[in-house]
């Protein structure tokens, strides 16, 4: 078996020749995030592999994830080679919204502007008037709100369900659901809460109602590794895919983190918050890719050029808040 400085020293003049740099999700497993830091890549919520890619100089981007990051990639940059380690590795969001079902829904509401989550395919995206990510989502749609629009969401109910409680918006929701965000079960996290009185309980709002309303903290992946910083709690309850833990033991080595219960006692996993196709990830299939040529995105330039726009103004708005928070 290889050791991790082997794969490091092979992958990073993989990397050189092929002119690529490797962008990792905090999902995919501790080995392949730490090879993308080791690179010189990023690993970072789904908002900031689509920014920090179109920013690289280099020509190819080889995206850790699931299908729909490589296609946000390359949308946004359509010049470079993307490349997915496995074209298998998908979610259940973007599976649940299949384009012609969703294309008639919308013809349904004529007078609604339609809100996609980054979670669907490069198609769907192509239909949006906006496409958003989960650390973006409620600062959109209160904005939208505000100019007095209807709105259609998709494909998270509950992230939608979230938004509406957040914001009052007049949005139709798409009853779509994420496999591993929706098992987590309120009455076993209650009970978890009661063992652990000197703890934060940080939420992904991809999952139940019942689940956020027992969260000290909500919010996309890289909110929940700051609040996880700046929690003073010993005990750090998660209710999101483990892969996350990397990165919050690597800034807070001496709390301790709880993965929220998807069971309950006799279970045989209590915890089992894991993303079937995140796992999908690994050094190998990394080395694989580069060897081979494997496994790059291709869609159609007419649907890249519709998606762009849905997916730059999400990016600009995003620009807008920031410029406007430092001012
Ligand atoms: P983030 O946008 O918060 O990184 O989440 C992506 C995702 O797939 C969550 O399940
Ligand atoms: Fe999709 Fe859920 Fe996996 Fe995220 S964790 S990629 S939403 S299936």
């Amino acid at each position: 078996m290889k050791s991790y400085e082997q794969y490091l020293y092979e992958i990073k003049n993989l990397l050189r020749e092929h002119d690529a740099k490797l962008i990792a999700h905090y999902y995919v497993d501790q080995s392949v995030q730490k090879m993308a830091e080791d690179t010189g890549g990023l690993v970072s919520d789904s908002l900031e592999m689509a920014r920090f890619g179109q920013k690289q100089p280099e020509s190819s981007l080889v995206v850790a994830g699931v299908k729909f990051m490589g296609e946000t990639a390359k949308i946004l940059s359509p010049e470079k080679n993307i490349y997915v380690l496995d074209p298998t590795a998908t979610c259940s969001l973007d599976v649940g919204c299949d384009f012609d079902e969703f294309k008639y829904f919308c013809s349904k509401h004529p007078d609604r502007e339609v809100v996609v989550y980054a979670n669907t395919s490069a198609r769907v995206k192509s239909i949006a008037d906006w496409v958003v990510t989960s650390s973006i989502a409620v600062s959109l749609i209160e904005y939208l709100t505000s100019l007095g629009k209807k709105l259609i969401w998709a494909p998270d109910k509950y992230l939608g369900q979230y938004i509406i409680d957040r914001t009052g918006a007049d949005m139709i929701l798409w009853n779509g659901s994420c496999i591993v965000h929706e098992e987590y079960k309120s009455s076993e996290l209650k009970k978890m809460i009661h063992e652990y009185p000197d703890c934060d309980v940080l939420v992904h709002p991809e999952s139940p109602r019942s689940i956020i309303s027992l969260a000290d903290v909500v919010g996309s992946t890289s909110r929940l590794i700051q609040a996880s910083k700046d929690s003073k709690k010993k005990y750090i309850i998660v209710a999101t895919e483990k892969g996350i833990f990397y990165q919050m033991k690597k800034l807070s080595p001496n709390k301790i983190f709880i993965e929220a219960p998807t069971a309950g006692e006799g279970a045989s996993c209590k915890s089992c918050g894991r993303c079937p196709w995140m796992k999908l990830n690994s050094l190998d299939k990394i080395l694989s890719v580069l060897t081979n040529d494997e496994n790059e995105i291709h869609i159609p330039k007419h649907i890249i050029n519709s998606a762009q726009k849905s997916i730059s103004r999400m990016v600009s708005f995003r620009e807008k808040m920031l410029i406007t928070k430092a001012s």
